[in-house]
């Protein structure tokens, strides 16, 4: 997504020099070109039913996008189903998940006759039918069920194992269905799973997809009419060029191994794989030093902006855009932020640096703005969506004085 063209940064046909003249760093680049090429590749593979995880990035630009680009909307919280719905997504186009909804969540969900209310459990199942009663109201309904695969990702977004805390474990079935069968206000016509992110595994995808078809065909010989199956997102994408490869083409093999000529229609819930690559973190170099031998890069990016190394240990490639590389050194790139797991990654190699010069954090188009924070005080990054050789601000943070603004002293004090 990064190219330079006479040893200019761009992405698309825009100069990050242009940006810069008009946004401070930290900010995001998202290509509008990749996003739109990486959503129609996945169609062409998987069909029609892609619903965007809302969580990877919630941006109302990127919704829109999305949208415009006619998929669907898998939401994980009601400030997510609000977004989507702000962002012009149809109600029947949005699938709400979400371990712990409130009920008030769900009270706004039945209202908005959204596709699905995916539910993670008996009880909420129990209080949806209450709801719905209440509210005079059919709801359809799916159940997240828990395969129990281990999708060999690291344990921080592993998802379908029994012990996870998501989705309701296969061996419950017949439980759900007695349930569903005196709930007269429900209609339970999917269900789905999700079994991580960051899954390169294609046989932890092939088991996923036999352990949801047989659990489907057992809800219909129950008597449940299942139409919808959704085999969740994870799709792996290659942060680091020893990172194992994913072809989302090796799934469609699978899929129809599995499912063949079945009547269920399937459906998929990606964000990484759909966004990550299409995003870069600019960032500038607010001080050097030397620790222990150590050459430090302190920019100001930090682990309130882009959480996922300090978090998930996670790497991301980081380019010079100011410098060329004829004269390299070793260094390790950190933020700002007072804690020693401020660092986006250790003894890289880079053009020789100085205060001042611009670096690059590439594939952050995922998880990164949508896990910031204001931690330390510090602001929260802007965004800009590029289009060819458009752009535009899609985020400016509020200023810190707002911020501090919005804390009320009680009166005693
Ligand atoms: C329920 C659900 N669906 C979809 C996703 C999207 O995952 P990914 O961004 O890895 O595709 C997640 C994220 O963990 C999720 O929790």
């Amino acid at each position: 997504m990064l190219e330079f063209k006479n040893e200019i940064p761009f992405v698309e046909d825009t100069s990050i020099h242009d940006i810069m003249k008009v946004s401070t760093t930290p900010f995001y680049i998202y290509s509008q070109e990749i996003i739109t090429q990486k959503v129609k590749m996945t169609k062409k593979i998987l069909g029609n039913n892609i619903f965007f995880s809302v969580k990877s990035n919630s941006n109302q630009a990127i919704l829109k996008l999305m949208n415009s680009l006619n998929i669907g909307a898998d939401v994980v919280s009601i400030g997510e189903l609000k977004r989507s719905l702000s962002a012009g997504f149809a109600s029947n186009k949005i699938i709400f998940e979400g371990v712990g909804k409130s009920k008030e969540d769900l009270i706004y969900a039945i209202q908005k006759n959204i596709r699905l209310i995916n539910t993670e459990s008996l009880e909420e199942i129990k209080l949806i039918q209450k709801l719905a009663l209440e509210k005079n109201k059919f709801v359809n309904i799916g159940v997240r069920l828990n395969p129990n695969i281990d999708g060999g990702t690291i344990s921080k977004i592993s998802t379908g194992k029994k012990t996870d805390k998501f989705g309701i474990e296969i061996s419950e079935i017949e439980n759900i269905v007695n349930l569903v069968s005196s709930c007269n206000n429900l209609n339970l016509i999917g269900i789905s799973c999700h079994i991580g992110s960051q899954i390169s595994n294609v046989e932890a995808y092939k088991n996923t997809f036999a352990e949801m078809k047989k659990a489907a065909d057992t809800f219909v010989s129950l008597g449940i009419k299942i139409k919808h199956v959704d085999l969740g997102g994870g799709f792996h994408i290659q942060y680091h060029k020893d990172d194992p490869k994913f072809e989302i083409e090796d799934l469609k093999g699978e899929l129809d191994t599995c499912f063949g000529s079945s009547v269920y229609e399937l459906s998929f819930e990606p964000g990484r794989y759909l966004i990550a690559e299409a995003g870069v973190l600019v960032t500038t170099i607010i001080n050097t030093k030397q620790n222990g031998g150590i050459n430090y890069l302190i920019v100001d990016a930090g682990m309130n902006t882009l959480i996922r190394p300090a978090m998930y240990g996670a790497h991301h490639e980081i380019v010079s855009i100011s410098k060329k590389m004829d004269n390299s050194k070793t260094y390790t790139v950190a933020g700002p932020i007072c804690e020693s797991s401020d660092i986006f990654v250790k003894n890289i190699l880079l053009p020789k640096q100085t205060m001042g010069d611009t670096l690059v954090i590439k594939n952050t188009g995922a998880y990164g703005k949508v896990m910031s924070s204001t931690y330390n005080t510090r602001s929260l990054p802007s965004e800009v969506l590029v289009n060819k050789d458009n752009f535009a601000m899609i985020y400016s943070p509020n200023k810190i004085e707002k911020d501090i603004e919005e804390d009320i002293i009680p009166s005693w004090l």
